[in-house]
This record gives C-alpha cells, structure tokens and sequence, in this order.
C-alpha cells in the first residue's frame, strides 16, 4: 500500500507534464505497436493505467468505438478527462476493481506493467475481464533495457519497477490460461496472448483438476 501510494502521488506530480515529456520517437512506436495489434470498429477495449489518454487518438483511428480508461492516478485522470472528454474513465486500482467478466475483447496494458505489485493478478484479472478469444497485450514504447534504465532515472518511487524476464512474463500468460502467447523485446517490447475461444474455454471448464476431460464429464 505504501509502494501504491508513494506511485500515485508520483504520477499525480508528473500528470501535467505527461504529455510534454513524449518524444516523436515514442509517438511512432506507439503506431507500430497499435498497427501490430490492428484492434477494430468491433472490440471493447479496456487500457489499464492508461495515464493521460496517450492511445486514445491511435485507438480512434482503427475505429475503436466502445473503450475504458482506467488509472489509479486522479492527476493522469484529470489531464485524461480535460483531453478525451466523450471517452469513460476509471479512477482505481485495476488489481481491485470491479468490472464484468467477460465484457473486453482487448485489455491493453502500455507502458504500465512494471509498476503493478502483483503481476500474476493483473494476468488473472485481465483473463476474466476477456470474452473467449480476446487478446491481453503488455507492451512498451521502449525496449526491456530502456525501460529499466528509465525507470532507474526516472526517480525513487519507480526506480525498482524493472519489466521481468520473457520467460517469467510468458510463464504468467500461461498460468493464467492464454495460448498463442507471443513476446519480443526489439526496439519497443511487445507481447500478447489469448483467452482461449469459447469451445476450448467450455472444455477447460467441464475438466475438474487432475482428471482428463473424458473422466469428468
Ligand atoms: C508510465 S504511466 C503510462 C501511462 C500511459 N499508458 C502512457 O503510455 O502514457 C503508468 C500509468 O499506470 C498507472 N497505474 C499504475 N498502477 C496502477 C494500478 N494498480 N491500477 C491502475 N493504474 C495504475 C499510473 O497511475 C500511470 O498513469
């Protein structure tokens, strides 16, 4: 609780700011990761510490009607709200809030995930959050050794959040039930994996631990 809160009063002290600190370069790998996700007119989609709205305009421009911020942070929500007025808003810790399972078919998570305490929840959450066949994408405008090397800059209250090993980060994707799990650090980090779809998701849930699905039925 105390890491949460020195973090929120961080990201509420850097909120007016936020927008200014964003170079070309972060806007263009903001594209490509966008492009890379190719989200449409049909998904609902959830951006989890979504800060000040930074994907909103790229999310527009494929189309994305049905979206929702969320952000722990009042002073990202308000520069959010003072930009994206006609889009919903979250102030709260997603770990805890207490949305419908099963009402996103994308739960994109940019530029955030380091500063979760609890990474096995954010990828258990985000799966119940997901109708069978969404996607949960973790991604970064810079890759895992930038993103440290910022974050250890960046001040006391972020200078721990390192972005875990791919293996680790795979390992939580499939704990938590995804397939088609992807993860690449290349000059942005990107990384993706998906709620099964609903047949297999019905499978999985006519299987009791320790017996085959034959047995269980
Ligand atoms: C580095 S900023 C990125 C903001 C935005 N995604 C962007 O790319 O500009 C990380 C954001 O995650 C938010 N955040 C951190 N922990 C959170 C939590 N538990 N629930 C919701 N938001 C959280 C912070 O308040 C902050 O706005």
């Amino acid at each position: 609780m105390v890491r949460m809160n020195t973090m929120r009063t961080f990201f509420d002290g850097h909120a007016p700011h936020w927008d200014g600190y964003q170079r070309p370069s972060d806007f263009e790998q903001v594209g490509r990761i966008i492009d890379r996700v190719a989200p449409g007119p049909a998904d609902q989609v959830l951006d989890v510490g979504c800060g000040t709205g930074i994907l909103v305009p790229f999310l527009e421009a494929k189309g994305v009607r049905r979206y929702l911020g969320m952000d722990i942070s009042p002073g990202m929500a308000a520069q959010f709200r003072r930009k994206h007025a006609h889009r919903d808003l979250l102030v709260g810790d997603f770990t805890e809030e207490n949305l419908r399972p099963g009402s996103f078919t994308l739960v994109i998570v940019f530029n955030a995930f380091p500063h979760f305490d609890d990474g096995e929840r954010v990828f258990a959450r985000s799966f119940q959050l997901l109708r069978p066949g969404g996607r949960l994408v973790v991604a970064h405008s810079m890759n895992r050794e930038q993103l440290d090397e910022h974050h250890r800059k960046a001040g006391r209250a972020v200078e721990n959040h390192v972005l875990i090993a791919d293996a680790e980060l795979r390992r939580l994707y499939k704990q938590a039930g995804f397939v088609d799990v992807t993860v690449e650090n290349t000059d942005h980090f990107y990384s993706c994996g998906r709620r099964p779809p609903a047949a297999s998701s019905a499978a999985r849930r006519s299987t009791r631990p320790g017996l085959r699905p034959r047995q269980a039925e």
